[in-house]
């Protein structure tokens, strides 16, 4: 993960700040910055989120360039010495890094054996000792051969006015502006400054001044690039007036839906409908990871019910281990919020080398995962800022919705219009009331049978990775198979019911848990009796829309549900620990 910018221009620490802020999604360990003038740097570091950092900056207007990063630790404890940017040991380079070096235990050794000292833990470090030369593009050139595994680097000396940078398997962008010139972890940073980014591939590197861009391929010739346009719908800065950013995604989940509406009526949205429909194959599988995943699965059943084929969901970390038979008859749809996802393009690459038929559902049209895709699907939701992905859940199942419709010959925008008109959020004092009752438990179970046991995996994750509160899902009927065993008062099961066929079914299992004592909750889209109400703690009610959109209308009340606990129980909902938005990690 971690993101990292570089800028040249005037005002450098309050812009590289912002950039900093725009980036905090990707890492809030540790933040710094190191900015040159006058042959000389000035380096700011603080550990936590990256406000921290803020009260430790001297603004300055001048003229300067700099470099910043944002760290989610991997090699190394969270520390000042760990915390970027890092130095060549004459102290005359400072560089910023996001990606993993694999052989830099073995690049160590031979430093220490040459005599360098290493005053703290980070493979990032290593790279910077590389650098006791001048740095210019030779020596760029010499390093980056050294060096093995992912990275995306920006680097910056004493004597130079560039800023050097090289990338493999991490993002990393370019842009010029009127007045300044900016390298970043992602194009959002540019906002603000520049009209247009350039898209760095793997291998390559260069330098850039506030004037030119030199840019070297893998093969170190030196290539002419174009910029793109900077789409300026995805900024997400302002909270709006919601506490947080995650309650104001949630119930952004309505605008990206109808976003989804008007894209997916374009032409150009269309012209890729058709060619998907185009491709000969005879199975599907849907890969992703987390939440991703969980979309997957979502979209998976449409697909099940839709087509005469196998369909196949899978978490992107695990496909290479299972031997799949995948070949050019199989449509691998690749589903990733941040289209960034270590795991997920590293699964998208080993179904390349398959021969499979690579399709991608992102909310980044920018992102690795979407260029190397031969169609991508955008799903519209925006910028998601809150680390726990809301809309971005909320639209990929949309997505995949219409993908299925389209491929059935089956019209998706009037089921769309009427979902539009249904959605409902819940009821915010019944789901604060179930949350401070939920804030005082340690160990929370969801059940589910079919596609209710999806959301009960989405619902299960959302609520342990914002409160830190232990939870599983399970499917309702497997319950009495094991799990059972752990029911007592001290455990509140969330049931999830919106399939009337299965709603019998479930109350049964429900009934199961109740008379070990155990406390529940009742999610559902379907009317109740007084017998069931009398079984249940609590029941949250929502309205009833079309069958293939219940999964959907439920999960924006477990979604909140989630948010109020981690409030209550004190925590930042946007920034949970150990976490980052992108996982550029395998
Ligand atoms: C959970 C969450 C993660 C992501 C997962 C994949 O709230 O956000 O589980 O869904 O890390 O990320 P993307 O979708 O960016 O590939």
């Amino acid at each position: 993960m971690c993101g990292i910018i570089g800028y040249i221009g005037s005002n450098v620490e309050s812009n590289l700040y912002l950039g900093l802020e725009r980036l905090e999604y990707r890492g809030y360990d540790s933040s710094g910055m190191t900015i040159k003038r006058n042959n000389d740097f000035t380096t700011y570091k603080a550990t936590g989120v990256v406000e921290k950092l803020k009260s430790t900056i001297k603004e300055n207007e001048e003229f300067g360039i700099g470099i910043a990063h944002t760290r989610w630790a991997t090699h190394g404890q969270i520390s000042i010495e760990n915390c970027h940017p890092h130095f060549s040991s004459n102290g005359s380079t400072a560089l910023v890094h996001n990606g993993i070096i694999e052989n830099y235990e073995e690049l160590k050794d031979d430093l220490i054996k040459k005599g360098k000292y290493f005053y703290g833990q980070t493979d990032s470090e290593v790279i910077a000792k590389l650098f006791d030369c001048k740095l210019d593009i030779n020596n760029l050139r010499r390093v980056k051969k050294k060096l093995v595994g992912s990275y995306a680097l920006a680097i910056i000396s004493k004597n130079s006015d560039y800023i050097y940078f090289a990338k493999n398997k991490s993002p990393l962008y370019i842009a010029l502006g009127s007045e300044c010139a900016l390298i970043a972890s992602d194009p959002s940073c540019f906002v603000g400054f520049a009209d247009g980014y350039i898209t760095l591939e793997d291998g390559e590197y260069g330098k850039f001044s506030q004037k030119e861009v030199i840019i070297y391929d893998k093969n170190d010739k030196i290539v002419k690039k174009q910029p793109q346009k900077l789409d300026f719908s995805f900024i997400n800065e302002e909270k709006s007036g919601y506490q947080h950013f995650m309650l104001k995604e949630i119930y952004q989940s309505r605008l990206a839906l109808e976003k989804i509406m008007e894209v997916y009526r374009s032409y150009d949205i269309k012209e890729k409908l058709k060619e998907l429909k185009n491709y000969e194959f005879d199975r599907i599988y849907l890969i992703g990871c987390g939440t991703a995943y969980h979309a997957g699965l979502i979209g998976g059943s449409y697909m099940r019910e839709a087509f005469n084929i196998d369909v196949f969901c899978e978490i992107a970390s695990e496909i290479m281990y299972k031997n799949l038979n995948i070949d050019e008859k199989s449509l691998c749809i690749f589903i990733s919020q941040s289209g960034e996802t270590a795991d997920t393009l590293a699964a998208l690459e080993y179904c390349k080398s398959r021969g499979g038929i690579i399709v991608a559902v992102t909310n980044t049209e920018y992102s690795s995962i979407a260029r190397k895709a031969s169609i991508n699907f955008p799903i519209c939701a925006g910028q998601e800022k809150a680390v726990a992905s809301t809309k971005a859940y909320f639209a990929q199942c949309i997505v995949l919705y219409i993908l299925t419709s389209y491929l059935k010959g089956n019209d998706y925008i009037l089921p769309l219009y009427n979902f539009k008109r249904q959605i409902d959020f819940g009821d915010d004092n019944i789901l604060k009331t179930l949350a401070e009752k939920l804030a005082g438990y340690d160990k929370v179970f969801f059940i589910g049978r079919g596609r209710d046991y999806i959301t009960a995996q989405e619902a299960s994750l959302k609520l342990k990775e914002i409160t830190y509160i232990f939870s599983t899902a399970q499917p309702s009927g497997e319950l009495k198979h094991g799990v059972i065993a752990l029911i007592d008062k001290s455990v509140p099961v969330i049931v999830i019911a919106t399939d009337e066929n299965l709603f019998n079914k479930t109350l049964n299992n429900a009934y199961e848990i109740k008379a070990r004592g155990g406390k529940l909750v009742l999610f559902t889209t379907l009317n109740t009796d007084s017998e069931t109400e009398k079984a249940f703690d609590y029941i949250i009610k929502v309205k009833k829309p079309e069958k293939d959109f219940m999964p959907l209308q439920i999960i924006l009340s477990l979604q909140k549900l989630a948010y109020f606990t981690a409030v209550t129980k004190g925590y930042d909902p946007d920034k949970p620990r150990n976490l980052a938005k992108s996982v550029t990690v395998e």
